[in-house]
């Protein structure tokens, strides 16, 4: 139905035959060595190749591989975690890699290897979900399940769903994107055969709560996510448990237009212009109020600063708008190291001196008096209730703001667990006009607010 050659753009976004036979020698080299230093320290560990790379469902370019280093069920957690992440930096020395240890549900360690990412993540070697110790231990069944199922064809198509996905920016399931996982793409593929059709279900027939039970498990209803996909190798687990209403529809959409009109560009990620000028334009022209809100994130895995941030703004916009001021949107950003931003876009920033003031029905006699005795002669009837003029906080919707990251008004905010102090000892709020016009606007935070203007643009080409 379309004119694209599906069969050349693979070849531009598969790995080529080179990158392949490099990441897999690179692969098998890291697995000896793991099984060696094991058999050397007398660590009852067996490394397995997992993930994308395992699957062949990985990205040209993109290859991060994600090593399991397998232990018996019945090892202590403890000795797991220290053993683990033991021989993990052993073999990453071993290949004069760079390392750095993380956390995601349990530690483990990444290393920087011959220009290839790799994680070495200690586990249980499990059979069956049913001996699932941690979340991870679900990785070596799903690198099972999707090489016993998948066929190379569909391999391919994968692959175009993957990038795709990339290129729209509905691709990665961890909390700074909030879309579709490698393994849901893999799972939407076996469901749908094809890129095509699953383009095309999405795009016709899911709905909220849609559900995907390839294995017909039947377990749906222990789930109220927007999507939910039964994992094929865990029935009481929803695959798309981390994906968001927002990267659910952007994806149901894009699907949409791609099939109106298809065409290679969905496949390329697009260079925005993101020039301080035209932004600068774009924000004087809309005529609202934007304050950029900078601090230092605190140093915590990046999955766990992302929601911290957004519980933080969710908040802030509540609190804005319970004080009488109406917020036209916003959204925050960080680096993941040196500079977190919350943008808060008003709609309006200035309120008169007075708000009103309801009272109690002029029947609840009770209620009445009390209001009377505070308000009095001021108050007024409004058909049968009481109305009064108070004076209000904040007429300036900066200085709320301010109030609120000083601490001045912070008890009325819910920051995340790890900013409150953070941001109330340092933090910068500042107009976006301004902060444009002082130059020092550079890159991703340009890259952030160009995207804040135009949310929409890469839904379509
Ligand atoms: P990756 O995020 O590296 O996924 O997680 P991937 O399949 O290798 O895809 P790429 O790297 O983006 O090409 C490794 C494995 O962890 C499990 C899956 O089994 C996946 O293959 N996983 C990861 C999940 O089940 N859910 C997630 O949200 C993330
Ligand atoms: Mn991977």
């Amino acid at each position: 139905m379309t004119d694209i050659d599906y069969d050349n753009l693979l070849m531009k976004i598969k790995p080529s035959k080179e990158e392949t036979e490099k990441v897999q020698k690179l692969s098998n080299q890291l697995i000896k060595i793991i099984n060696e230093s094991s058999n050397e320290l007398d660590i009852p560990a067996t490394a397995v190749l997992v993930g994308s790379v395992a699957k062949g469902t990985w990205l040209a370019g993109n290859a991060d591989i994600d090593i399991l280093i397998k232990f018996p069920l019945e090892t202590s957690s403890e000795y797991l975690k220290e053993y683990g992440l033991k021989i993990g930096h052993k073999c990453i020395q071993k290949m004069e890699g760079i390392s750095e240890e993380r956390y995601a549900s349990h530690p483990y360690v990444t290393g920087y290897i011959d220009g290839y990412y790799v994680d070495f993540v200690p586990c249980y070697d499990i059979e069956s979900s049913i001996e699932l110790k941690s979340a991870v231990d679900r990785t070596l069944l799903h690198t099972e399940y999707i090489k016993a199922n998948l066929t190379d064809k569909q391999a391919d198509e994968v692959v175009l769903l993957k990038k795709f996905m990339d290129s729209v920016g509905t691709y990665g399931s961890e909390f700074r994107v909030g879309g579709f996982s490698g393994y849901l793409c893999e799972m939407l593929i076996l469901r749908y055969d094809n890129f095509i059709q699953t383009l095309r279900n999405a795009a016709k027939n899911w709905n909220y709560g849609y559900i995907v039970d390839i294995e017909n498990y039947g377990t749906a209803n222990l789930f109220k996510d927007p999507l939910v996909a039964i994992d094929p190798v865990d029935k009481k687990r929803n695959v798309a448990a981390a994906l968001t209403l927002q990267k659910m529809s952007e994806f149901i959409v894009a699907a949409g237009n791609f099939l109106h009109s298809p065409s290679e560009e969905y496949f390329l990620l697009t260079e925005y212009k993101t020039e301080p000028n035209i932004i600068l334009e774009q924000f004087i022209k809309r005529a609202t109020k934007t304050v950029l809100i900078c601090f230092k994130p605190p140093k915590i895995p990046a999955d766990a600063i992302y929601p911290q941030i957004k519980k933080t703004e969710n908040s802030i916009v509540r609190v804005a708008e319970s004080e009488g001021f109406s917020i036209f949107g916003s959204e925050s950003w960080t680096d993941e190291n040196d500079l977190a931003v919350i943008l808060i876009e008003f709609e309006t920033w200035k309120l008169p001196y007075i708000k009103k003031h309801e009272g109690p029905q002029i029947w609840i006699r009770e209620h009445q008096e009390r209001f009377l005795e505070k308000y009095g002669q001021n108050a007024w009837i409004k058909d049968d209730r009481w109305v009064v003029g108070v004076k209000r906080d904040y007429m300036d919707g900066e200085l709320l703001l301010s109030d609120l990251m000083t601490g001045k008004k912070s008890g009325y905010l819910k920051f995340g667990k790890h900013l409150k102090k953070k941001i109330m000892k340092e933090h910068q709020i500042i107009d976006v006009t301004e902060y444009l016009n002082l130059d020092k606007a550079e890159g991703k935070i340009l890259y952030f607010l160009h995207h804040y203007l135009n949310q929409g643009e890469l839904l379509y080409r």
